[in-house]
């Protein structure tokens, strides 16, 4: 089957194609990205209304663009896939909008898909692709959450951020410093520069003896350092970036060891923005290695919002036989959406 996916959840537009007809993981036909991020970067953040005329702009060209880079024609397409939620709602609309119309255009049936559980599968679409059961670190730009995943559809939750995620920590904490949006990338680039013990910050719920997360106070703790250092903050917003990201990845670290502890697995996936956080990705490589945990990744340029985690993620569940198809065109989103609901037993 041929699967068609449309992300619009937040500040990027993504469309792929997907096949799902081969033995496995479905295959990548095609992908083709918008990132809205110079739009926004006048404001600071994301403006959702600007957001949601953005998509409305791309999202057909990019449908084109994808079906003509696969050599597929429309009606080739099986199942229209959108992200149904969680995220800014008129931004979701567009998306579900223009996949329902499609779909009923096609005489196709549409699927509404969670953002998360498309970044949670992305990483099989890496050259090192997982295997069931695995733990799960998604850290995107709204949640930081530790999953355990035994199968497509069951997830989970082991612990999550009681505030800030951890994007949200790195994008704050990087505002503080004058850097642009989003700055998470720009926060870890500088800190590339800078002492990492500089400045001693706090490790929120380190020892909390859950694997829950909190964000917010380190937040406040880089905004009162930066207050301290008045006109030498400039000359020492490196190490003030490195302080930063170094208490963050201490946490998401730690908090991801315990999960492994807990749970007794040997595989962790990490996925969403933060995941492609190079410092991250160090120091989770040389911990898993030494204690014998395998750990995978999305490649670089599908950790941050794409739309082939979104039709790679309808590709995996109609294989794994978990959807009802849907010829009912009424498209609804879901701005709030716990991942864990998709599970058979929630809570469980
Ligand atoms: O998963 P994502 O694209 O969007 C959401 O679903 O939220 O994640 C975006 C987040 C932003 O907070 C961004 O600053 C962060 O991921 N991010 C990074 C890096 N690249 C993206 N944070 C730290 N280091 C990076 N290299
Ligand atoms: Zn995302």
């Amino acid at each position: 089957m041929l699967v068609l996916g449309i992300e619009s959840s937040c500040d990027e537009t993504g469309v792929a194609l997907v096949d799902t007809s081969g033995v496995g993981v479905p295959a990548l036909l095609a992908h083709a990205l918008h990132s809205q991020i110079e739009m926004h970067q006048a404001y600071g953040g994301v403006v959702p209304e600007l957001a949601s005329r953005d998509h409305i702009r791309r999202v057909l060209p990019l449908i084109a663009d994808v079906m003509t880079q696969a050599g597929r024609a429309l009606p080739d397409v099986d199942v229209v896939a959108y992200t149904r939620g969680p995220g800014l709602a008129g931004a979701l609309l567009v998306g579900a909008g223009v996949a329902c119309s499609l779909a009923a255009s096609l005489a196709k049936p549409v699927m509404g898909v969670h953002h998360l559980e498309g970044h949670l599968l992305s990483p099989f679409l890496s050259a090192d692709p997982p295997e069931f059961p695995f733990v799960a670190l998604l850290v995107s730009g709204g949640h930081t959450q530790l999953m355990r995943v035994d199968r497509v559809g069951s997830y989970e939750l082991l612990g999550e951020s009681i505030d800030d995620a951890a994007g949200e920590a790195f994008d704050k904490s990087a505002k503080l410093m004058g850097l642009p949006y989003p700055g998470g990338p720009h926060l870890a680039k500088l800190a590339e520069l800078g002492d990492p013990a500089a400045f001693k910050l706090p490790r929120p719920l380190l020892h909390s003896g859950d694997l829950d997360f909190s964000f917010s106070g380190l937040k406040t703790a880089v905004l009162t350092q930066a207050k301290k250092l008045g006109d030498d903050l400039e000359v020492r917003k490196a190490d003030l970036a490195a302080s930063t990201q170094a208490a963050i990845v201490e946490v998401l670290l730690k908090k991801s060891m315990s999960a492994m502890a807990q749970t007794g697995l040997k595989r962790l996936v990490v996925a969403g923005g933060v995941g492609a956080n190079a410092e991250l990705r160090r120091q989770l490589n040389a911990v898993c290695l030494k204690r014998g945990i395998r750990v995978h990744y999305p490649e670089l340029h599908l950790c941050t919002d794409n739309g082939a985690m979104i039709a790679l993620a309808a590709g995996m569940r109609l294989q794994a036989g978990l959807e009802n198809l849907q010829t009912a065109y009424t498209f609804d989103v879901k701005p709030r959406w716990p991942l864990a609901e998709l599970s058979p037993n929630p809570g469980l």
